[in-house]
């Protein structure tokens, strides 16, 4: 777990930082809030000390710091620092270097990531100077959360509004995740496939996609370069994923052949459908009266096939069963002789926000208890960083 500074700099949205402080609480992370004299303006110190458990900080001067250093010690001991919300004039003072007060100091006293959050007018947003700061904290290294666009605190409607609480403790916790795997390639397989019996009917698995869509963001997440073949679901792709649409699991075989080559580490989540239907009409079949007959053939099993190439990533496949897990999941993972296989309890994870995994390896069984699929994912990452790379958290 991280501990954050939050910087409070003088904009209304400083009401909202309240909110961003209490998630990135309920995430484990500790926060050390610290506030310009204009930020006092618009929320107390008394509620931040409340929420967080510490004493705010608010000037250099502050003699609670036994070496009167707080720029210094508050930075050293943060893993990140975030300004929520970063007013106009806090981006032009960061731009500039100004170390006039305690928040200021800090950030330019910093050896750790610093995130922003601007929060202001639409046309202070707009304004050239602005532009031109903003274009500098980039080229420095500094992360600039939103803003996001819509009505403001002045009654005008356009961009400037500093992003919901919710929105920025993603963008903080997952840019804190560790980067264990720069410079790898995942290539994913997710969602289910459909295969056509004739132009408006298909034989298709139940899957929502998430636990494949979580995965590749946990991936992305962790420094790597992400590829995502995926069958139809209605989810977003995961920012800086490269999505690749597929329908059937011969199309989805294809994109993954065409990728595989490149790739370090070949996660399997799709849920294929394991047959397709031998001769599907181009024009839609008429109702009969009498019963009708498909006759299926077997679809390419695209996990086996990866696994069984002369020079195959780190291959990882998924199982998803009703009963007797741990058989047949093991079974499975020495049938396509994969490093590392997860199985699920198929009805407990359909369609479902969270799930329950256990990882069966060469050495043995690791459940991961219940949890939300992304959590479960990165806790997948580590899992992979350790066998494959002897990555450590
Ligand atoms: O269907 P089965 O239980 O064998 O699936 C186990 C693993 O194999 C999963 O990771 C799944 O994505 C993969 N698979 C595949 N191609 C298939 C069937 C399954 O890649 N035709």
């Amino acid at each position: 777990m991280k501990h954050i500074v939050l910087g409070i700099s003088g904009g209304i949205a400083a009401y909202k930082s309240a909110e961003l402080l209490r998630l990135l609480m309920k995430q484990g992370h500790s926060v050390q809030v610290v506030m310009t004299e204009a930020a006092c303006h618009f929320i107390s110190p008394t509620t931040l000390q409340a929420l967080s458990g510490r004493p705010v900080y608010l000037d250099q001067w502050d003699e609670r710091t036994p070496n009167n250093m707080a720029h210094i010690n508050l930075g050293r001991e943060a893993d990140a620092i975030v300004i929520a919300p970063a007013s106009a004039d806090f981006i032009a003072k960061l731009a500039h270097g100004m170390a006039d007060d305690l928040l200021s100091t800090l950030c330019l006293a910093r050896n750790c990531p610093l995130m922003i959050a601007p929060a202001m007018n639409r046309e202070m947003w707009q304004n050239k100077a602005t532009a031109r700061n903003i274009a500098q904290l980039t080229s420095d290294g500094v992360e600039i959360l939103g803003p996001g666009t819509g009505l403001q605190a002045c009654g005008e409607t356009g961009m400037g509004r500093m992003l919901e609480p919710s929105e920025l403790a993603e963008h903080i916790i997952s840019s804190s995740q560790p980067k264990l795997f720069l410079g790898k390639k995942f290539l994913i397989t997710a969602g289910p496939t459909y295969e056509a019996i004739d132009p408006v009917r298909g034989i298709t698995n139940q899957s929502s996609g998430k636990m494949g869509y979580a995965i590749a963001r946990a991936a992305r997440e962790s420094g790597a370069e992400v590829v995502l073949v995926s069958g139809p679901v209605s989810l977003a792709t995961p920012v800086n994923v490269r999505r690749i649409n597929v329908k059937s699991a011969e199309e989805m075989r294809d994109a993954v052949m065409r990728e595989v080559a490149a790739c370090d580490i070949f996660i399997s989540v799709a849920a294929v459908a394991d047959y397709r239907v031998a001769n599907r009409s181009f024009q839609k079949i008429k109702k009969g009266s009498s019963a009708l007959t498909l006759e299926l053939v077997a679809n390419p099993d695209i996990l086996a096939e990866v696994a069984a190439l002369e020079h195959p990533p780190y291959c990882v496949g998924f199982a998803a069963e009703s009963e007797n897990l741990a058989e047949h999941a093991e079974q499975k993972r020495r049938a396509k002789r994969l490093p590392l296989l997860v199985g699920n309890i198929a009805q407990d994870a359909i369609g479902q926000d969270d799930n329950e995994l256990v990882l069966f390896d060469e050495q043995g069984s690791y459940p991961l208890p219940r949890a939300d699929k992304l959590t479960l994912a990165r806790q997948l990452m580590q899992h992979i960083a350790l066998r494959h790379i002897g990555a450590r958290k």
